[in-house]
């Protein structure tokens, strides 16, 4: 039995999709522990393509339970269209529980969202516009809507039509907006209330009796360290916490829980948004990336700004997450480069600096020292071992796990399941090397 923590290692999209979509082969249940509508991954069934945003991708292994948890924030409109699709396509959802303790994003929080980030004009966070920042924020100000109101007809006449008037003063007199109508809102929400119902529970209580019972659980983050609340680019952050120790709280289990963590990153670094992104490349390098990587939001549908690797921030989310081994997306994407950058460290007013700032001004001001590495120039999608791999690709991912001293459990060269190179089994394999005192790695696997 192993409970595994799989997380984004960048500022999300690294990937996480296909790799849990692999690991959930071996679990029995799979726990999304915060986030929102904001997330998203694209998944192929019987040919045809569609995108989940709050159901983890194991919903389609018909054993596999699949838990939305406490942590996170549910809107219930998009969440039954997911439960419709799925079921469209003849795949059963009686497997999806959802938390009673999880928040829920309501039309006001979508609004909010929006009009602020006009508001904000060139200051904006470019966040996804799903309403997960308010609905967050109500959560820390005592006034959300738990799922467990959403059950109760009474409890959620009562709090809504406080909580609109409440709103509305918002919309109205803050942003211009129209108000709107509680009874429209409340009678639309009681509609999703009888829908979900069935797949409603204690979360945390089934994530318990699972442990008791050495059933394995894959948690699973959404988004990426970089974009967490307490240890990302603050303020260009989403408003949960992605990293590994966000399971915990988010999924209700303690620390002593939790055997491993599986760090996702890309063979290169992207972000979606704004904000400091020390390695972007904004000429024809960044655009053959976006372009070879298909770089745009599952979302949004957004662009995403493409850079090098930055291992200053890889070691930044190996030491807030306590990433046990690595697995590397993408590595393809780079098969026609001539030379490839590594961020090594960065030089900040003259000085170098092997550490992430805290502060996002300071951040800003990082400029990369980067080690070149000569590219392979041939394709690596047909590659399933190490030893297929062009000399210079081994080379590039053996630099990458000693720069970050983890080992690389498994690389991804494609989007289908059999595009992967398994090095070790990521949940019984290898875990991070020790560092010695010079905070060098004492081995340096691949
Ligand atoms: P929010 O989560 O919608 O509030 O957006 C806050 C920031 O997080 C913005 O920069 C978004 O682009 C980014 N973000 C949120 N979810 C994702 C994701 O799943 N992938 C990548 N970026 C995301």
């Amino acid at each position: 039995m192993a409970n595994v923590v799989v997380i984004g290692a960048q500022w999300g999209d690294e990937g996480k999709g296909k790799v849990t979509d692999l690991l959930s082969r071996s679990a029995d249940v799979v726990v999304r522990y915060q986030g929102g509508v904001n997330a998203g991954h694209t998944v192929v069934v019987q040919g045809q393509t569609f995108k989940l945003h709050l159901i983890p991708s194991g919903i389609l292994y018909p054993d596999t339970e699949c838990i939305i948890g406490s942590g996170t924030v549910i809107d219930p409109a998009v969440l039954i269209e997911e439960l419709d699709t799925i079921e469209s396509l003849g795949i059963s959802t009686k497997n999806l529980l959802i938390s009673e303790t999880a928040h829920v994003t309501m039309p006001y929080h979508r609004l909010i969202d929006q009009a602020s980030e006009e508001r904000r004009g060139s200051k904006k966070i470019g966040t996804t516009g799903r309403g997960i920042g308010p609905t967050y924020a109500d959560k820390s100000e005592r006034a959300g809507i738990r799922v467990l109101d959403l059950m109760d007809s009474e409890v959620l006449q009562e709090k809504l039509n406080w909580t609109i008037i409440q709103k509305n003063v918002i919309l109205e007199r803050l942003y211009e907006l129209p108000p709107l109508d509680p009874a429209t809102v409340i009678e639309q929400y009681q509609c999703y209330a009888e829908r979900l119902r069935p797949h409603v529970v204690d979360s945390s209580l089934k994530i318990y009796q699972a442990i008791e019972q050495k059933r394995n659980i894959l948690f699973e983050g959404a988004q990426g360290t970089l974009l967490d609340l307490d240890h990302g680019t603050y303020p260009y952050v989403t408003s949960s916490n992605p990293v590994a120790g966000g399971a915990c709280v988010g999924a209700g289990v303690g620390p002593t829980m939790i055997d491993r963590v599986i760090g996702v990153a890309k063979a290169y670094t992207t972000r979606v948004g704004e904000g400091p992104f020390p390695t972007e490349l904004d000429g024809k390098l960044g655009e053959l990336l976006c372009e070879r990587g298909a770089e745009f939001g599952t979302t949004t549908g957004r662009r995403r700004r493409c850079g090098w690797f930055d291992a200053v921030i890889g070691r930044y989310a190996v030491r807030i997450n306590g990433i046990d081994c690595l697995a590397i997306t993408k590595l393809d994407v780079l098969d026609t480069i001539e030379e490839i950058n590594v961020c090594v460290a960065y030089e900040i007013d003259g000085q170098g600096c092997n550490h992430f700032p805290s502060s996002a001004h300071r951040f800003a001001q990082c400029r990369p020292i980067y080690k070149t590495l000569p590219g392979w120039q041939k394709s690596t999608a047909e590659c399933r071992s190490l030893e297929d791999l062009p000399k210079q690709a081994l080379d590039y991912l053996k630099f990458l796990a000693e720069l970050m001293a983890v080992p690389i459990a498994l690389v991804s060269l494609g989007a289908s399941r059999d595009q992967t190179i398994i090095i070790e089994d990521p949940i019984h394999g290898p875990k991070r090397a020790l560092l010695d005192a010079n905070g060098a790695p004492v081995t340096s696997e691949v």
